[in-house]
């Protein structure tokens, strides 16, 4: 069964009196341990469709279904559960919070989230800080390591739950071309190892190229759809 499913989403939003359309009627589905692209110029809906997805905003209309829920019908705080055992989320900013060292930021979430046994939050944190190769920097705080090891502190964080989903909004846009290249790559072996689909927007045509399937947005629509052969059939 696929992962997600959007079919005909629209997403309205309110200035004032005047409704201005950020997504135009757009149909998708994505399958399990799927690597995913939506690039777009700005403007084109790529953070409101993440949003949606993300079950941090309710399309105007269309239904929008993730791991077989219709996030759309949640409550308020029926979609916050939903996406804290579902969903990891890395932004373009790192967001890390800048008094907890490596260690303690990827270990958050499962404070914040998930009660497993001290032993086995360690076990996990441990497992990723080295999936990610920031085991040397475990002590460290935010403020001590680059803008390419943060967010690759964020991708940890952002799997330590073990999520279906982790949505990336413009995950490189604070990144050398070269080292945005880095953590594209680190977020497409996050998925060969723990076959967790990742969405990621950017409007970076080279980075794009790394995505296996590729949707264009264009003014709230879907204009194109490539995917990449070589296929990964594990
Ligand atoms: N909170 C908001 N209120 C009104 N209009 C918005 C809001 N957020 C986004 N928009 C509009 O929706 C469209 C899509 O925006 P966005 O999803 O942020 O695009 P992108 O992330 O691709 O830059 C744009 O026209 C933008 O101005
Ligand atoms: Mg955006």
């Amino acid at each position: 069964m696929e992962l997600m499913k959007a079919a005909n989403i629209v997403k309205d939003y309110m200035v004032g009196e005047v409704a201005v359309r950020a997504l135009n009627g757009l149909s998708f589905t994505i399958d399990p341990a799927s690597f995913v692209s939506f690039v777009g110029p700005s403007g084109s809906g790529k953070t409101t469709l993440l949003n949606l997805i993300g079950c941090l905003d309710k399309p105007t209309g269309g239904t929008l279904t993730v791991a077989g829920t219709d996030v759309a019908a949640l409550s308020r705080k029926e979609g916050a559960a939903f996406r804290g055992e579902n969903i990891g989320f890395i932004f373009q900013d790192f967001n890390l919070l800048p008094v907890l060292t490596v260690y303690e930021n990827i270990e958050y979430p499962l404070l914040m989230v998930q009660s497993l046994p001290a032993n086995e939050r360690e076990e996990r944190v441990m497992k990723l800080l080295d999936a990610v190769g920031m085991l040397e920097q475990e002590n460290k705080y935010p403020d001590q390591i680059s803008g390419g090891q943060k967010q690759r502190v964020a991708v940890a964080r952002a799997l330590v739950t073990k999520p279906r989903l982790v949505l990336a909004d413009e995950p490189t846009a604070n990144l050398d071309h070269k080292t945005a290249y880095m953590v594209i790559e680190l977020m497409k072996r996050m998925r060969d190892e723990f076959s967790t689909t990742f969405i990621f927007s950017t409007h970076d045509p080279k980075i794009v190229g790394e995505a296996e399937i590729i949707y264009t947005l264009e003014d709230g629509q879907i204009t194109g759809r490539e995917e990449k052969g070589g296929g990964n059939c594990g």
